[in-house]
């Protein structure tokens, strides 16, 4: 699949443009907080109709106005297909497919895949477990929208089970009707566990050859998934935590409490790698969830790269633009040196000034 083309109003810094994609290697290039960034961003709304930086959809209104509005226009199984997306002042946003407009939002997903690559994601490793659940999230829910539907209802229920236990303190009838809530929990939750265990197992049969050769092959990596509760136990064990529940006032089992082990030679490298060790490891990932995207839609994500080569060596730098192969990319940066130098292909290049793109 390819962009062809990406049409902003209103959208950030954009007051107006319109940018024709090529289908292989694009940069935009330009000085810091010049809207580099925000390209990337509303491509990344087409994809999940969310900001890859957890924006508020409002915060993406260009100041003073009152509507933002993202058009694409795809090639994809050689069909051409439209999305517009319409982001409202105290309004949900409207999405369209083709100039049919959408019913929710989740219906827009599974038409346009990206992989998107931020200096931030090189620290994945050594940040914390929210960042690491953030990527399973972020996958998955693109990969599979009964995982979308499912996290959606589990992390409700979260939050009304940690109010009820909020209430519970002035009011302890209420414990009564916790029950309920624990067998709802389990039940959208185990099907997360399983859902993050087969994701798991397909990313480490795709890592292991990737970071062989990113690191010479003097590295063996192996992803683990760091459970909190197995699938089949969750019911039981909130059952159990009850009475921490209370005092806490949370649910303190359950895959929101999930992590991933990245284990270099059988060490885990969230605690003991080096920082190169670390970022090479988190690069692998990325360069697995590529092949993973293009094993599951048969077909190939377009590639978003923020701002990353500056932080990658050459090798690292040569490797990853090796890889990509015969996948739209579309890369940000603040100069071109890097590329002249070390004459990746290029196929377009576009300038970012204040919110205005040349070519
Ligand atoms: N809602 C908005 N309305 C208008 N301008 C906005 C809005 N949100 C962000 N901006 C502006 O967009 C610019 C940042 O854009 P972006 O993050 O794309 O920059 P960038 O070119 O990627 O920079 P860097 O090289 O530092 O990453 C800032 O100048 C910011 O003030
Ligand atoms: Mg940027």
């Amino acid at each position: 699949m390819i962009i062809k083309s990406l049409q902003l109003q209103n959208f950030r810094n954009y007051e107006s443009c319109e940018i024709e994609l090529d289908k292989g290697t694009n940069i935009f290039y330009g000085d810091n907080a010049q809207g580099k960034t925000n390209i990337l961003e509303a491509i990344f709304m087409m994809a999940t109709t969310k900001s890859h930086k957890g924006s508020k959809d409002q915060e993406m209104i260009r100041f003073g106005q009152d509507e933002a509005h993202i058009r694409s226009v795809l090639f994809k199984e050689d069909v051409t297909r439209q999305i517009d997306i319409l982001i409202r002042k105290n309004k949900n946003k409207a999405i369209a497919i083709d100039q049919q407009k959408v019913k929710k939002a989740a219906d827009l997903l599974g038409l346009l895949n990206v992989v998107f690559f931020s200096p931030e994601d090189l620290n994945i490793i050594k940040n914390g477990p929210a960042e690491r659940r953030q990527f399973l999230n972020v996958e998955l829910c693109q990969l599979d929208s009964f995982y979308l539907y499912n996290l959606n209802h589990y992390n409700k229920i979260v939050v009304q089970r940690n109010k009820l236990l909020k209430e519970m303190y002035d009011n302890p009838s209420l414990k009564e009707t916790l029950p309920i809530w624990d067998s709802q929990l389990a039940s959208y939750g185990s099907k997360i566990i399983e859902r993050r265990n087969i994701f798991i197992d397909q990313l480490n049969e795709i890592i292991a050859e990737i970071h062989d050769k990113l690191s010479g092959g003097r590295e063996k990596l192996v992803i683990g998934y760091d459970k909190n509760v197995a699938s089949d136990e969750l019911e039981e064990k909130l059952l159990k935590t009850h009475q921490k529940d209370i005092m806490l006032h949370q649910t303190t089992v359950g895959p929101h409490r999930d992590d991933i082990i990245f284990t270099v030679n059988d060490i885990d490298i969230r605690k003991y790698g080096s920082q190169g060790q670390q970022r090479t490891a988190a690069l692998s990932l990325k360069l697995s969830e590529i092949e993973l995207v293009k094993n599951s839609i048969h077909d190939t994500p377009i590639l978003l790269l923020d701002d990353v080569l500056s932080e990658l060596d050459s090798n690292r730098q040569n490797y990853l633009l090796n890889q990509i192969g015969d996948i739209q990319t579309i890369i940000t940066c603040t100069g071109l040196d890097e590329f002249v130098r070390n004459r990746f292909e290029i196929n377009k290049v576009f300038q970012v000034t204040n919110g205005v793109i040349s070519n």
